[in-house]
């Protein structure tokens, strides 16, 4: 938890979500790095009290526990959970990272190329990740709320086309997979997150932020692979036993496509 009398510097080392609300505050992260958040707040004639309040409801927003289990929650709710928790934090963090990335290597790329490396893979990152969670949210999310709701296992063609849901899941998992791994390079290149003597504060801030990143893609990461897609699969294979067995609706999985045109 950031105090009065900490740096601006350490207060970036120690917490993530700290360089939005310090910008949002209009405190230079750069030129404030050595001065304690007191002194930073009085050359702007801010209060330090409500700065060290905002500071702890963005850390409790990005690090407090969920209020129930997510593994116990019925489908429809994890699939928003994920969204309003984890997707959100994605879309809010990449770019300002990606963006970090850029002005670092733009900086001191000459002299760390390394930063270069960092720049290029951080935009890699950035492209696959947005485009993965478009695919989730506009294709695999919806199916899995459909089954959720006991529709059974015909679907609107807007939900997109493929043979059974293991498909899908398993292109996700394999994003995943790629995303983890770019994240490792990462890990290796930034020396585990860990920023150098010489770094300024923004090259602080910037592996902080990395490494928060990375902790909250491994635990969303975890809610997709381990329980929400064995969960999906598990539940469209008991909705195709019943339809079998009651003779409702006998499905030929082999040669009739649920939907046409597999976009995924
Ligand atoms: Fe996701
Ligand atoms: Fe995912």
């Amino acid at each position: 938890m950031a105090t009065a009398t900490q740096s601006i510097r350490e207060i970036l080392a120690s917490q993530a979500s700290a360089a939005l609300v310090l910008q949002r505050f209009e405190i230079d992260l750069c030129s404030s790095a050595n001065q304690s958040l007191t002194q930073a707040c009085s050359s702007l004639q801010l209060s330090v009290e409500q700065v060290l309040e905002k500071l702890a409801a963005a850390d409790a927003e990005q690090n407090g526990a969920p209020p129930v289990d997510p593994a116990s929650m019925a489908l429809e709710k994890l699939v928003q959970y994920i969204v309003r928790r984890h997707h959100r934090l994605v879309r809010q963090e990449l770019p300002r990272l990606a963006a970090l990335a850029h002005k670092l290597a733009t900086k001191h790329g000459e002299h760390a190329p390394e930063l270069i490396a960092i720049d290029r893979l951080m935009d890699d990152l950035h492209g696959e990740l947005i485009a993965h969670l478009e695919k989730e949210e506009n294709v695999l999310f919806p199916y899995v709320v459909h089954l959720d709701q006991n529709l059974g296992l015909a679907r609107p063609t807007a939900i997109g086309g493929f043979w059974r849901v293991s498909q899908p899941v398993r292109m996700m998992m394999n994003e995943h997979e790629s995303a983890l791994s770019i994240l490792a390079e990462l890990r290796s290149l930034t020396n585990e997150f860990t920023a150098p003597e010489w770094a300024c504060a923004t090259h602080v801030s910037f592996h902080t932020g990395l490494r928060a990143f990375e902790r909250d893609l491994k635990q969303h990461i975890h809610l997709e692979d381990d329980v929400l897609f064995p969960r999906a699969v598990e539940m469209e294979d008991s909705i195709g036993s019943e339809l079998q067995s009651g003779g409702l609706a006998k499905l030929d999985k082999a040669s009739e496509p649920l939907c046409e045109s597999p976009e995924l």
